[in-house]
């Protein structure tokens, strides 16, 4: 029986995942694919450090020796930064390798000169580790593509945030509290600013856009705040009116025109997100004929991104990815819709003989907090000419739980 030869870049979290999972899910691999999968290589950094890896296995820290064995099938990447990893994958497509990442920040950067030169040398390009770790939210996504239109794509897509804004509202820390926890329980690196402030989950959405609507908004235009911002006296306050924070990516397409951020909102019960704690991450999709999917799930961690990986590895292995990411979806009309949106917003600093025609004043405080219905625009618009203290959105409906129906956030 022939075998499929896999080597493996980086050997930390998800690569040591990956070379374990060949091994324990040996016998469903050859099942599924009719090979037996073996690992020839794994290239690591730091030689010297002790690995759990057989003896047959060449490991090594020189690329060119795993692209110069005679024979290599399949590259599963799973190190950190751009650079050498793009360098390193372009020339495992070039040698007609299939290639396989987790890694986010490098492919949001390369993601679609790695498809062009995939689909130029007739191999498949894995990603579906990039994104909400093992939630199968890419494949998902790609099969839904099929027929229907994805209107839009919301997410929870850091575990790191999602956690520390969990620990702040269940345990009442502060947020440098809650991410020293994260810290000390491994969920975040020792420089967390990648996930605190939402450039992880920016990559992430930029590879989401891809999929869901075969391309993506100029990442300048991206609205993209972390959540350095959130007090735990804005999340009491919000609590006491049935609210929790959330840390999400939204995209969507309306005309032509794709919109994304990447923000704190607030949520009521009734949204899909409001019970995802912890590190847990979840992705929302709305599209014509469907309507609303949730995927919840692990975002990360050793055998939930192993399992996206190895998953990609048998579908690279029949050829199943196919190239048809790379059309632009329809433009999306909604009919009866206005050209912007009215959506809920808890806004302090706006006094209510503060008119405006577009404003619905749904309840006010005396502390100048209050909720309104408005759209984004006039939003940016307050925030530049008025003096705003705090703004955001209310994704979904909600009650207000407060007895005297009056916004009790005060303590802001
Ligand atoms: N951790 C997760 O749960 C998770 C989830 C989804 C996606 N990802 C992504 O997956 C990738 C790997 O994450 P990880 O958590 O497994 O990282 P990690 O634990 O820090 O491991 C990184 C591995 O890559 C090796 N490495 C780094 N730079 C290298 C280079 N230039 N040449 C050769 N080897 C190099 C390291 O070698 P040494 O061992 O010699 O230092 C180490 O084995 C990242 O891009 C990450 O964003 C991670």
């Amino acid at each position: 029986m022939s075998v499929i030869k896999v080597a493996i870049l980086g050997f930390g979290t998800v690569g040591e995942g990956v070379y374990r999972t060949i091994q324990s899910h040996a016998q469903e691999l050859e099942g599924v694919l009719g090979k037996r999968v073996e690992v020839a290589a794994v290239l690591i950094r730091n030689k010297h450090k002790k690995r759990n890896i057989n003896e047959d296995v060449l490991v090594t820290a020189d690329f060119n020796e795993i692209l110069s064995l005679p024979q290599l099938d399949v590259i599963v990447e799973a190190i950190v930064n751009k650079e050498p990893t793009f360098t390193f994958l372009k020339q495992a497509i070039q040698r007609g390798c299939h290639i396989i990442t987790a890694n986010k920040e490098m492919f949001a950067h390369h993601g679609n000169e790695l498809l062009e030169l995939a689909k130029h040398h007739n191999v498949s390009v894995g990603y579906e580790a990039t994104v909400a770790g093992g939630i199968p939210v890419i494949q998902t996504l790609r099969q839904l593509l099929n027929v229907n239109r994805v209107h839009h794509v919301q997410g929870i897509l850091n575990g790191t945030s999602n956690f520390i804004l969990t620990e702040m509202r269940e345990k009442k820390q502060s947020f440098v509290d809650a991410l020293s926890l994260a810290q000390a329980k491994g969920f975040a690196e020792a420089d967390p600013t990648n996930d605190v402030e939402g450039f992880d989950a920016f990559y992430k959405t930029m590879i989401l856009s891809r999929i869901a609507f075969g391309e993506e908004p100029n990442w300048e235009d991206v609205e993209r705040e972390g959540i350095t911002s959130i007090t735990s006296e804005l999340i009491e306050a919000a609590e006491r009116l049935g609210l929790r924070f959330k840390h999400i990516a939204s995209i969507s397409k309306k005309g032509d025109q794709i919109k994304a951020s990447v923000r704190p909102v607030l949520v009521g019960k009734s949204h899909p997100f409001y019970s995802i704690e912890g590190v847990e991450n979840a992705v929302n999709v709305y599209t014509d004929l469907v309507g609303s999917i949730t995927l919840q799930g692990p975002g990360a961690g050793m055998f939930p991104t192993a399992s996206a990986a190895i998953e990609d590895l048998v579908y690279v292995c029949q050829n199943k990815l196919t190239k048809k990411y790379f059309t632009k979806t329809p433009a999306i009309h909604l009919r009866d819709k206005k050209e912007h949106e009215d959506e809920l917003w808890i806004i302090q600093g706006l006094t209510k003989d503060y008119n405006n025609p577009l404003i619905t004043w749904i309840t006010q405080s005396s502390a100048e907090t209050a909720i309104i219905r408005t759209n984004t625009e006039l939003i940016k618009q307050l925030i530049s000419e008025q003096n705003i203290k705090c703004c955001f959105q209310i994704l979904g409906e909600f009650e207000i739980e407060s007895n005297d129906k009056e916004v009790t956030l005060a303590a802001i």
